[in-house]
């Protein structure tokens, strides 16, 4: 879908040609580009604004259909972020005017502060994705993803940007694989649906798949799922994805793993701490984390990256039901641990500290990064694009918030402080799974899960805010976002090339 495209710029026949100008710099050293946007701020009412768009038609000496100018703003202000949104409007006008194909024209890094590299990376990157459209259950399909999208470069570019193209589209891919799942309906993503979905999407990978059933997850005495997933007739299960990377031969470094754990609860209704009506309608994210470290593996597994990784995925329906777990119950988790649970809308934890527990005890990972749409409090604090961060190793957590940085799936560092570990004591169990203070909802949340770890490097992501979009931004539709896929890809890579000493 995304390739290269050279030779005479004014002889492509394409049905769209898009250019990137700016407000206060000719970005294109090409004569005749900079000439034909000069003459168009000049003459009409674009000037290159952020978010300003023209389309042009019967353009004298070129042979593309029409050419659609995206303005960037400031040249000061432009940025890689500032580059993916504006690829990303161009490719959402583009498939509003039912396009079926566009070629981008990245404009040359001698006038930018950025490198060639980067430039081509950002606009591919916004480019695919916005190029995803969630209409399954419509019946009419207004309009339909682009089939191609085009990347301009005069002469057949170096082996190194060719690869930035398959490279960006199989992370792209990736994205859209979680939001398609983070979109699809509770109803037909039921834990026995999802792990099905998963199995399947996985099955055309090289992983190695092991599914836990009910009578499995019993067996391993895993109660947190178990207690979780009780009031619903789906059955809860768990579903591990392992990645064993190509060995270089004749190396002997021994590869390091790094667990993944996602939060998988198909549908949060609180159970019998049922959530208001405002809270219900979108919790059908809240399988974020688990569509995450799913479409991550996968796509680590299409890169073939050099690190063992495992994806190890609780997945429950959280439901209230005469079979429910009741607020005050107690349960003896996989860790040995009981709990107290006194409230069942704090779900998550349960389910993750079992599949933690799990992960360190089987695979001994020196990482283990858990990713999980976990507190509404993360949200208060932080909003709805900025994840939170909780790590008790700074080093780790300076892997996650440079990619973060760099890709912009932005995480801030929250603390795990010591002395409120108090406000999880429990009278009857060795802890609670709330907080008693109606405060920091989002830290005693991440220090129930610190509780649990043992010896892996751990950080722990709360994506309540970012893995959701209410309204469409600039490439990405409401819903769905797919945040963590391409973070987590891009953290895998520093710690493949990271030494321990
Ligand atoms: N899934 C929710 C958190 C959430 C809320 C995610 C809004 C995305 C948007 C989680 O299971 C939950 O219900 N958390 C409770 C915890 C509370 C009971 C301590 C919350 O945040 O209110
Ligand atoms: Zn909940
Ligand atoms: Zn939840």
């Amino acid at each position: 879908m995304l390739h290269f495209v050279s030779g005479e710029l004014s002889r492509l026949d394409t049905p769209c040609l898009v250019f990137f100008p700016c407000e206060n710099k000719a970005l294109y050293q090409d004569p005749r580009i900079a000439d034909m946007i000069e003459k168009i701020i000049q003459r009409t009412d674009f000037k290159a604004k952020s978010g300003e768009e023209i389309f042009l038609y019967d353009i004298e000496k070129i042979q593309a259909r029409r050419i659609l100018l995206v303005g960037l703003g400031k040249y000061e202000k432009i940025n890689r972020e500032t580059l993916r949104a504006s690829a990303g409007k161009a490719v959402k006008h583009c498939i509003h005017k039912n396009i079926v194909s566009v070629t981008i024209c990245p404009p040359d890094p001698e006038p930018m502060n950025l490198d060639a590299p980067s430039i081509h990376e950002s606009l591919m990157e916004g480019a695919v994705l916005a190029n995803y459209i969630f209409d399954q259950y419509k019946k009419e399909k207004k309009h339909k993803p682009l089939k191609q999208i085009g990347c301009y470069s005069p002469t057949p570019p170096h082996e190194k940007i060719r690869k930035l193209a398959a490279y960006v589209e199989t992370v792209c891919r990736g994205a859209h694989l979680a939001r398609q799942w983070v979109n699809m309906p509770p109803n037909d993503k039921r834990p026995d649906q999802f792990v099905k979905s998963i199995q399947e999407a996985a099955k055309k990978e090289n992983l190695r798949i092991s599914i836990f059933n009910e009578k499995a997850l019993q067996k391993q005495g895993m109660a947190g799922i178990l207690a979780v997933g009780s009031g619903s007739r789906s059955r809860p299960q768990m579903i591990i994805l392992e990645y064993f990377p190509p060995s270089p031969a004749g190396s002997r470094r021994k590869l390091k793993t790094v667990s993944l754990v996602g939060k998988g609860v198909t549908f949060d209704s609180g159970g019998i701490n049922l959530k208001p009506t405002d809270g219900l309608s979108d919790m059908k994210l809240d399988i974020s984390g688990a569509a995450a470290v799913a479409a991550a593996l996968i796509t680590i597994s299409r890169l073939k990256l050099n690190l063992r990784v495992v994806g190890v995925i609780p997945v429950v329906e959280n439901m209230p039901s005469g079979d429910a777990v009741r607020p005050g119950d107690i349960i003896e988790t996989f860790s040995g641990k009981t709990v107290e649970i006194a409230n069942t809308d704090a779900e998550g934890r349960l389910i993750l500290i079992d599949a933690m527990s799990y992960a360190e005890k089987i695979y001994k990972p020196d990482v283990m990064i858990d990713l999980a749409t976990l507190t509404g409090a993360c949200m208060v604090a932080l909003g709805e694009k900025i994840a939170g961060l909780f790590s008790p190793d700074d080093e780790l957590a300076e892997f996650i918030l440079v990619s973060g940085e760099k890709i912009h799936e932005r995480c801030w560092k929250m603390p795990l402080p010591e002395d409120y570990k108090d406000l999880l004591k429990s009278d009857v169990a060795d802890i609670k799974n709330v907080g008693s203070s109606r405060y920091a909802g989002a830290v005693t949340a991440a220090l129930f899960l610190k509780e649990f770890v043992k010896t892996a490097r751990w950080a722990h992501i709360d994506i309540a805010g970012p893995a959701y979009n209410k309204k469409e931004s600039d490439y990405c539709p409401a819903g769905g976002t797919g945040f963590g896929v391409r973070l987590i890809v891009d953290v895998i890579q520093q710690l493949s090339s990271f030494k321990r000493d």
